[in-house]
């Protein structure tokens, strides 16, 4: 007999939200896609329209309902979100204070200076996992308590959430909840906690009547409104969307690692149970809570990866569409002596420099087109270079590296990646490993499957890429990386 029942995945990421509906045994049945509007005010300042963003996902998620044949079809919704960005609304009105902060906002750079001078940032480590960075939450909920006026004035209506906290309060009318790999994300909540940690919230003047409860990632969490999708479903899986994605790559034993190439990159290398503490410049965070079992992950999170070709294709005009920067790659033996340092919105994981800006070295008479859109590819897995350093010295070095996400399906990115780092990389069929996590996640939440390692039978199969490039040229890349990027 088949099982007619559905999981409605909602992904909100960077650029994109949409809807994807799973049947039980996990196959993609349908997804809607809209893209989100993205606001640059100013250097370093990045915006989202938390209404938008709402609207938009409202308008997949009924696309996709329909599709089932109806709410009744749907066993469970699972949420998965860009983390750390932060939505400020007003509890009786549901409406936002002011545009979402997104991750890639580099606006309280100077206040994590001022924290780190005084002192803060080891402690802040040693119980979040996390660095002193605005790519967090918490500074940038401060942000808004000291610039907007009507948020500080709004006293306890005011609430605080990361996307998927708001999506939840608009899909169920006022549940105000967020999951503990989101929570981990804001340095206000402590990696083996159950709740907010009390100093942290008054170190970055955080009001605890603003923040949402914290939830596990599986779970029956409430219903959403019966008026929205033609009838009450629950929302059962939560996740931030890089943890969604190690799951959905079926990293569920300790040590295996996975990279999203998204809008950023992110890499997580599952840790068990026991929380992991960086020696060098990597992040602890949770990677999920299922039946009462938190497993952590260690991650490095690099800011700027599909966005880079985006920005070459958008604004430098250097592409015309962004499967196109593969062919370019292709056409040219090298990159001609051209590196390129992505810090388009700082640099990330293992360096942490906030105020670092992108860079092109090694220009000439010589340099084509097709050399830069070659450096800036290569630049990727001279980055991954690092992070594997940084993952090996902490006590999680890979042995394989899973890739997933838009930009993973160049053939040629995978394969440079795999012959810089000199290990194996796999790369699922279906790269949608994200949207495949959340659904996991609900449909535990939701009983139709068992346990995490259940799902292990629903995950995609891999293509692989070997390392193959010659020692001498390996070494001259990253030569010349160091040189670029200072160090
Ligand atoms: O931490 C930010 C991350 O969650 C964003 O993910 O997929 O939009 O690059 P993505």
């Amino acid at each position: 007999m088949t099982d007619e029942r559905r999981i409605l995945v909602l992904d909100e990421g960077t650029t994109s939200t949409r809807a994807i509906l799973y049947s039980a045994r996990g196959e993609v049945l349908g997804c809607a896609q809209e893209e989100l509007t993205q606001y640059y005010p100013a250097p370093g300042l990045v915006e989202h329209d938390a209404a938008e963003i709402w609207e938009r996902t409202l308008r997949c998620a009924r696309a996709m309902v329909a599709q089932a044949g109806g709410a009744g079809r749907i066993a469970g919704i699972g949420v998965t979100n860009q983390r750390e960005t932060v939505v400020a609304w007003d509890r009786s009105t549901g409406k936002p204070l002011t545009r979402a902060i997104v991750w890639q906002d580099r606006r309280t750079e100077e206040r994590c200076r001022e924290l780190r001078d005084a002192g803060h940032e080891a402690a802040i480590q040693q119980a979040t996992g996390l660095l002193l960075d605005p790519y967090f939450s918490a500074s940038k909920m401060e942000w808004i308590l000291r610039n907007v006026p009507e948020a500080r004035a709004l006293g306890s209506r005011l609430a605080f959430g990361t996307v998927e906290s708001w999506l939840v309060w608009n899909l169920t009318g006022g549940l105000h909840v967020s999951d503990v790999t989101n929570a981990s994300r804001t340095s206000l909540f402590p990696l083996e906690g159950a709740s907010w940690d009390e100093g942290l919230c008054d170190l970055f003047g955080v009001p605890l009547s603003a923040l949402p409860e914290v939830v596990p990632s599986a779970g029956a969490f409430g219903t959403t409104r019966a008026d929205l999708l033609g009838g009450a479903i629950p929302v059962t899986g939560l996740a931030g969307d890089q943890q969604a994605a190690t799951i959905g790559q079926g990293c569920f034993r300790a040590g295996e690692a996975k990279a999203t190439l998204g809008t950023g990159a992110f890499i997580l290398a599952n840790m068990g149970t026991r929380p992991p503490r960086s020696a060098h410049r990597l992040l602890g965070t949770v990677l999920c809570e299922v039946d009462g079992v938190r497993t952590f992950a260690l991650e490095g999170s690099v800011f700027a990866a599909g966005s880079v070709v985006k920005w070459l294709r958008d604004s430098i005009g250097l592409l015309g569409t962004s499967a196109e920067s593969e062919a370019l790659a292709r056409s040219v033996p090298d990159s001609g002596g051209v590196v390129v340092v992505p810090a388009l919105s700082g640099l990330g994981a293992p360096y942490w420099k906030p105020d670092a800006r992108a860079s092109i070295h090694g220009l000439s008479f010589a340099t084509t087109r097709a050399h830069l859109v070659r450096a800036a590819l290569e630049a990727m897995a001279h980055v991954f270079h690092d992070l594997g350093h940084a993952f090996a010295a902490d006590g999680a070095g890979w042995q394989v590296l899973r890739l997933d996400g838009g930009m993973s399906a160049n053939d040629w990115l995978a394969q440079d990646i795999a012959d810089v780092l000199g290990i194996r990389c796999e790369r699922p069929v279906d790269v949608e490993t994200t949207a495949r996590g959340a659904a996991i996640l609900a449909a535990i939440g939701a009983g139709l499957c068992p346990s995490l390692d259940h799902a292990r039978t629903i995950v995609a199969p891999s293509a692989a890429f070997e390392p193959g490039m010659a020692a001498q040229e390996r070494h001259g890349r990253l030569v010349r990386w160091r040189e670029a990027i200072g160090g």
